[in-house]
């Protein structure tokens, strides 16, 4: 993502160094030379649907409304919230809707979305055309729903644009929210793809509440964010070294604590994963500042304790790579980045003394630059203004990362490999029993990358995966609840260059496939719940570049999602080719093939 001034500036000013290939994967601009549509083209992200999505909300609240046109270094947009008085809830389910359109010229740019400093959507902008785009993003934002019962808040909208007599992009923007009432909802879950059912019950002869589902939202979030505002709540982290810290104090009546990391890379860091060692670009004399290896992680500490980790899942923007794989369908996740849940309730024995407590938030490796910050969303017992809680367990092993490396001037190896497992227990004594959490973290990472013919080809492998376990025993020891989480996010990335003859152009040929699969369980003596979503693109393309503008070019990307639940199954394929979509097609049921 184009973001800094300054980073612009030097990619435009600077002479061309399109000629050495090992700068890629790079970001890109659409020239409007290769563009060709006479009206304006929806875009979109292939996501599973939200189960309601067919239900008319209740009602729907205008929250905001903004042309974002030259805001870069300016403050973000901001408007005051209430919820909406002629549509009392309480509402089953709320949701984001994030509506823009944008003509002309520009770089995407990254969004984060704030209500009281809590981060609620972080989503980018596609890259416009000539002829006009637009786009819509849904959230379901249910679990902020204590947040959003709330008044007089201030929703902050953060977009940064730079626009200029290249740059003609303005970002009209509508920010909604949408809530949904009551039984109609309700009713439609037993036919439509839909998260966990709410069925478990008192059991054991011990009060086991709804608390210990999911489905319960926190009763209180508390933002972990930058303090400033006028930068956005989010930290800026521009090396490993930078860590950045909140002191929170959290009430002492918490019975269950989970921390929701909100992440996006940026600058050098943008492509990560295919950065080189730093060793192979000093030999080679290269001028990228895209390298530090490709290996990096999100580190959250309490009280400079290391508490936990998150692999990110590997966004793609929509200038990223080469911008005609992602018009009009975007990379995954490019609209709705994902953000990752950490259970801390185990750290509750250390947290409920009253005090306030630092929580950090770092990125292992990083160079230039990160935005990252968190949510803490707490659970309070309604039945008692104290609870008693003891960290009873911790177990850290050491961080082992492994790299080879092997080179030979421009051509060369590089693998990375790294594992950790960490677990975690406490128990809290509350009003809904004497409850023992052990969570487990364990994570695996592969990643190999490969220049070839003089540095002109290059392959990127990168193999992530993530469980994390959280278990519920009772005092006696009795297994409560049990909730697994997998997910898996495979990358490949092939290009070829060939510099073009005259005009310092490059024929770039690229291919990316790459998988978000997660699988989410929860077990109790009662049930067996079960969902998975498997989303899958497969890209491949040329192009013609000078500089990071993109002047010809054509590209084809092919999507495959696949979710399924206890209550069946949901599939979608979609094809475009040449800014086209081509085939869209989806089905309640899948066929063994998929
Ligand atoms: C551009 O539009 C013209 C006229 O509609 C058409 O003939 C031509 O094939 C289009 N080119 C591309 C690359 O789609
Ligand atoms: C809303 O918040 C502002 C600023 O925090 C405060 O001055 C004002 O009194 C509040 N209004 C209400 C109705 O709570
Ligand atoms: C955005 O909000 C304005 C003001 O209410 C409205 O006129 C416009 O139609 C909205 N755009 C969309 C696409 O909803
Ligand atoms: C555990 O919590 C319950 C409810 O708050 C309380 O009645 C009980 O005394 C607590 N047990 C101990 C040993 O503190
Ligand atoms: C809660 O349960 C744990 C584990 O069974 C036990 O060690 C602890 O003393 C209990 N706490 C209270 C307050 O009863
Ligand atoms: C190089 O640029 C010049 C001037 O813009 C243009 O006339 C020429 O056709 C270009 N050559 C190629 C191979 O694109
Ligand atoms: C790259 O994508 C093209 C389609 O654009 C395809 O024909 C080719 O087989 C792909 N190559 C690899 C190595 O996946
Ligand atoms: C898929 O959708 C296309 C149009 O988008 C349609 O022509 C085709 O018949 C559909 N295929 C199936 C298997 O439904
Ligand atoms: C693709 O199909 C989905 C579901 O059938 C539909 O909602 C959507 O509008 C279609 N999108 C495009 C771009 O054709």
């Amino acid at each position: 993502m184009e973001y800094l001034l300054l980073l612009l500036f030097f990619s435009l000013c600077t002479t061309s160094t399109s000629s050495s290939s090992s700068h890629l994967p790079d970001h890109f601009f659409k020239s409007n030379r290769i563009q060709n549509a006479s009206s304006p083209a929806e875009y979109l992200e292939v996501t599973k649907p939200l189960f309601f999505d067919h239900i008319k909300p209740s009602c729907t609240l205008l929250l905001l409304q903004h042309d974002f046109a030259y805001t870069y270094g300016l403050p973000p947009a901001s408007t005051l919230y209430a919820p909406p008085s002629d549509c009392p809830g309480p509402w089953t389910h709320i949701v984001l809707q994030f509506y823009a359109t944008c003509k002309g010229e520009q770089y995407d740019r990254i969004v984060g979305i704030w209500l009281d400093g809590v981060e609620i959507l972080r989503t980018s902008t596609p890259e416009p055309t000539e002829s006009g785009i637009f786009w819509k993003v849904r959230k379901d934002v249910t679990r902020y729903s204590s947040l959003l019962s709330r008044s007089n808040l201030t929703l902050t909208v953060m977009l940064e644009n730079i626009v200029s007599q290249v740059f003609t992009g303005i970002y009209h923007v509508n920010v909604s929210l949408l809530y949904y009432n009551g039984e109609e909802a309700q009713a439609r879950i037993p036919v439509e793809p839909l998260g966990f059912i709410s069925e478990l019950k008192p059991q054991l002869g011990i009060k086991i509440k709804e608390e210990l589902l999911d489905e319960k939202n926190a009763d209180l979030i508390i933002p972990v964010c930058s303090d400033g505002g006028n930068d956005g709540f989010w930290f800026r982290i521009q090396n490993e070294k930078d860590v950045h810290f909140k002191q929170i104090q959290i009430p002492m009546n918490s019975y269950k604590v989970v921390l929701e990391i909100y992440v996006s890379f940026h600058g050098n860091d943008e492509f990560w994963y295919s950065n080189p060692p730093d060793s192979y670009i000093e030999l080679n004399h290269l001028t990228t500042p895209r390298g530090n290896g490709a290996f990096r992680q999100v580190f959250v500490t309490i009280d400079g304790v290391f508490a936990g980790f998150v692999m990110p899942f590997p966004v793609i923007f929509t200038g990223g790579i080469n911008p005609l794989f992602w018009e009009p369908v975007v990379a995954i996740g490019a609209f709705d980045l994902p953000s990752y849940d950490l259970d801390l309730s185990p750290f509750l024995g250390l947290l409920l003394d009253g005090k306030s407590h630092s929580f950090g938030i770092g990125v292992t490796d990083s160079i230039p630059f990160w935005l990252v910050d968190a949510n803490l969303h707490l659970w309070l017992d309604s039945s008692s203004p104290t609870v008693m809680a003891k960290s009873v367990m911790s177990k850290v092993s050491a961080f082992n990362v492994k790299r080879k490396s092997k080179f030979q001037n421009l051509d060369g190896k590089f693998q990375i490999d790294s594992e950790r497992k960490i677990e975690f227990s406490g128990w809290v004594n509350s009003s809904i029993g004497n409850l023992t959490t052990y969570t487990s973290h364990e994570f695996k990472f592969k990643n190999k990358i490969k220049f070839k013919n003089h540095g002109q080809f290059k392959e990127v492998e990168q193999k992530i995966k993530v469980k994390t376990e959280v278990k519920v025993e009772s005092d006696t020891g009795e297994p409560l609840t049990r909730k697994t989480i997998k997910r898996k996010y495979p990358l490949h990335v092939q290009t070829s260059t060939v510099p073009g003859l005259e005009n310092n152009t490059d024929l770039l040929i690229t291919n990316v496939s790459h998988v978000l699969y997660e699988k989410h369980s929860f077990r109790s003596s009662r049930v067996d719940l079960s969902r998975s979503v498997s989303n899958n693109q497969v890209c491949g393309g040329w192009m013609v570049v000078q500089d990071h503008s993109v002047l010809s070019g054509d590209a084809s990307t092919d999507q495959t999602l696949v979710y399924k639940d206890e209550a069946g199954c949901y599939s979608r394929t979609i094809f475009a080719s040449s800014g086209k979509v081509l085939r869209n097609n989806s089905t309640l049921g899948c066929t063994s093939s998929l």
